[in-house]
């Protein structure tokens, strides 16, 4: 195992969005948690920014509808796969790297009974453990920004893609290169790898065989979301704080302030990308 996948996996082990902090919320609230439904999670399990919005763009760009088969790289706690099963009738299957989202993942479709059309998948996006030309559509959001060989995981892409399938992600990308102490804030406090430009970003895809749609510069969407986002981490970090800080957790809160601070200065930014494997 590589140094940036062990970093990731370590990030994630105790990301402070979390299946039993979910979970825990939603008992608070309801008082229970029989008969959860999908809607209920969504509110909850969406790790990027946008939310429910920012998965309704990839679905139209990537014409999600009844019976689609999705793959979902890094999947996370698999909010946006259960969102395109549940809203538009997609066959959704996660590639997920980190075992206790892997987890939390599996548990949290089991308890709104969404196992039959998500399921989850065990794995490394640079080695996607499905067969070649078995899906219609792939989709990512903000993760592939942790994935140190992304080229890759694109060409993983086109090869599970059948012939006019498409891709459709968002990610963050550099805008201006980082200084080296911000390139090492955001490795040791998030387990960010490389990151492009759009330019640079839509030509690796190009390279990888897609026919490449224009580029969305999702910058100046993200910046506002990051302020409200960053209000959020700071009341999850006090009551992570409360309930006995996990280890590492200050190393990223810190390089997240700066992140925030970065898109803001519009040098670091995200991105939509979108191609179509030729048919
Ligand atoms: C920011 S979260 C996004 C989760 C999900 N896409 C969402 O929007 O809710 C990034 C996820 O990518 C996963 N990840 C990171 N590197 C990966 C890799 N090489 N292969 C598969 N998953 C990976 C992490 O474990 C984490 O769950």
């Amino acid at each position: 195992m590589t140094v940036e996948i062990r970093s990731a996996i370590d990030f994630y082990e105790r990301h402070p969005i979390s299946c039993e902090i979910i979970l825990a919320k939603l008992k608070a609230a309801r008082g229970h948690l029989d008969r959860l439904t999908p809607d209920e999670l969504f509110a909850h399990d969406q790790d990027h920014y946008g939310g429910l919005a920012a998965n309704d763009a990839l679905a139209e760009r990537a014409g999600i509808g009844e019976g689609t088969r999705v793959a979902d790289f890094c999947a996370g706690l698999c909010g946006p796969s259960r969102y395109f099963a549940h809203r538009f009738g997609a066959d959704v299957t996660g590639i997920e790297l980190t075992p206790a989202r892997v987890r939390g993942a599996e548990e949290l479709t089991r308890r709104v009974g969404l196992q039959h059309k998500v399921r989850v998948v065990a794995g490394n996006v640079m080695q996607v453990p499905l067969a070649t030309r078995s899906v219609d559509v792939v989709v990512s959001q903000e993760a592939l920004l942790h994935v140190p060989d992304k080229r890759r995981s694109l060409a993983e892409a086109y090869r599970i893609l059948k012939p006019g399938g498409r891709i459709v992600f968002t990610d963050w990308v550099a805008h201006r290169p980082l200084s080296d102490a911000d390139r090492a804030l955001m490795w040791q406090g998030m387990a960010v790898t490389d990151l492009y430009d759009l330019p640079t970003y839509a030509e690796l895809v190009g390279r990888a065989g897609f026919v490449v749609s224009p580029v969305e510069d999702l910058t100046r969407e993200w910046s506002e979301i990051l302020k409200a986002r960053l209000a959020m981490y700071q009341k999850l970090r006090e009551d992570t704080q409360a309930a006995g800080t996990a280890a590492g957790y200050d190393a990223f809160y810190e390089s997240y302030v700066r992140f925030v601070d970065l898109v803001n200065e519009a040098v670091l930014g995200g991105g939509r990308f979108a191609g179509q494997k030729p048919a």
